[in-house]
């Protein structure tokens, strides 16, 4: 899978996995990450989630980074927001009070080039990527943002029923992934419907800091 696979589904409009309120596992557990008023919050792969708006609405500046400038511009659209836009090495930022989205590859996106957040949100971020390419995102959200704590949604079910994305990724794996440099503790785990397709398991987990942030 590479990225014209997401292209192409912002251009065909194949947006399925874009929910159409604030998802509650944010909303409900935001209150995990002890947050301070105004704090920053990484989005990756953020597509044109509901989730920005209301955590702006909260009063947290958002980071995001998407490939798609169709949800990048959509994205800016439905908040009622005119971006001012600079162009950053291969990304493009898009900038508004309390809000920069980086449209392009998170690969391309630096530390210094994120600045400095105190969270990462990640939902259908790490499950809309294979496991081939999970580990190296892994490690470089990790050190993108210096290990601040994260709050991560999976999904785990049996992969030779449905084929991703969403993939499915166990617990197991989200400890190889993160258990390094994070404690990572479920916060909330509930059964699930995979496409309607097959039963499955929607894990919420909260990475902290082993070494402290
Ligand atoms: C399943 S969607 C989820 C979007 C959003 N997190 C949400 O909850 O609605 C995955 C998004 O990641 C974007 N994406 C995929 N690979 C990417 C990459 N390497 N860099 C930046 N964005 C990427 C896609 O364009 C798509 O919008």
């Amino acid at each position: 899978m590479d990225t014209t696979f997401w292209l192409d589904k912002w251009d065909r409009r194949e947006t399925g996995f874009h929910e159409t309120s604030p998802n509650p596992l944010l909303t409900e557990n935001l209150s995990v990450l002890n947050l301070k008023p105004g704090a920053s919050v990484f989005v990756p792969l953020c597509g044109k989630t509901l989730n920005i708006g209301w955590l702006r609405s909260q009063g947290y500046a958002v980071v995001g980074v998407e490939l798609s400038p169709i949800a990048v511009l959509e994205l800016f659209e439905d908040l009622h927001l005119t971006p001012h836009t600079t162009k950053v090495g291969a990304l493009t930022c898009h900038a508004a009070p309390g809000l920069r989205i980086f449209e392009g590859n998170i690969f391309d996106l630096d530390a210094d080039t994120l600045g400095k957040v105190a969270a990462t949100w990640d939902r259908a971020a790490l499950v809309a990527l294979p496991k081939e390419v999970r580990a190296r995102y892994a490690a470089h959200v990790t050190a993108l943002t210096g290990d601040v704590p994260q709050l991560l949604v999976t999904l785990d079910y049996d992969q030779q029923q449905v084929s991703g994305p969403p993939f499915a990724v166990s617990g197991d794996e989200v400890k190889t992934l993160y258990g390094t440099a994070y404690r990572v503790s479920e916060v909330v785990s509930r059964p699930t419907s995979v496409k309607g397709k097959c039963p499955g398991t929607e894990s919420l987990w909260h990475l902290s800091p082993v070494f402290g942030s």
